[in-house]
């Protein structure tokens, strides 16, 4: 069954962003050595292309946070699945998140990542969903603003599957209906 609804970012758009991203962070950090805290698994795909662009040294490092379970609502509930492997304290750390919505998981990450000591903690996020807020929390780097839907694609999945697809898009709600 068909599965794309309307296609909300091309992939040629999204390659186009991560470019700029990645030239600004480059300025940014001129003279600096960066974390790249990857947000698994939906910052994965982002983290790759981004991490292309960046022109500083950079290290990786990964965090797995849980809140959705398979639900495509948020439940609030926040745990870390898998932490850090190296210690951040004295690092430049940046965040990379594929999509920020309600807020909670990076609120509760940034929290928690602020007590380990980092000498600085930024946050770089794909997609935002601004009208689903319900922390506020300072973003310092934002690939696009998205409308309150569903999504999926280039990290973003539904029940684990499609994070692969290189453009991120609105499932057929007769897809979501019958899976
Ligand atoms: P928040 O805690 O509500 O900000 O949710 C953050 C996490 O929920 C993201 O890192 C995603 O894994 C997931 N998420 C939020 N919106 C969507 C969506 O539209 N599609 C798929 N996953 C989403
Ligand atoms: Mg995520």
């Amino acid at each position: 069954m068909e599965l794309v609804d309307r296609i909300i970012i091309s992939e040629e758009d999204i390659q186009r962003r991560v470019r700029e991203l990645g030239a600004a962070i480059s300025q940014d950090y001129a003279g600096k050595t960066i974390t790249l805290l990857c947000v698994l698994k939906g910052g994965l795909m982002f983290l790759c292309d981004l991490a292309k662009h960046i022109t500083v040294p950079v290290a990786y490092d990964f965090m797995s946070v849980s809140s959705y379970g398979d639900a495509t609502e948020s439940s609030g509930v926040v745990r870390i699945v898998k932490d850090l492997e190296e210690s951040i304290e004295g690092k430049h750390v940046l965040i990379v998140e594929d999509i920020i919505d309600t807020g909670l998981t990076l609120s509760y990450l940034v929290n928690n990542l602020h007590s380990r000591n980092p000498a600085s903690l930024r946050i770089c996020t794909l997609l935002n969903k601004p009208s689903n807020r319900r922390v506020d929390i300072p973003i310092d780097y934002v690939g696009f603003e998205v409308p309150n839907e569903f999504l999926v694609g280039y990290g973003l999945d539904f029940k684990q599957l499609y994070r692969n697809i290189p453009f991120i898009f609105v499932p057929r709600k007769e897809f979501i209906q019958e899976a």
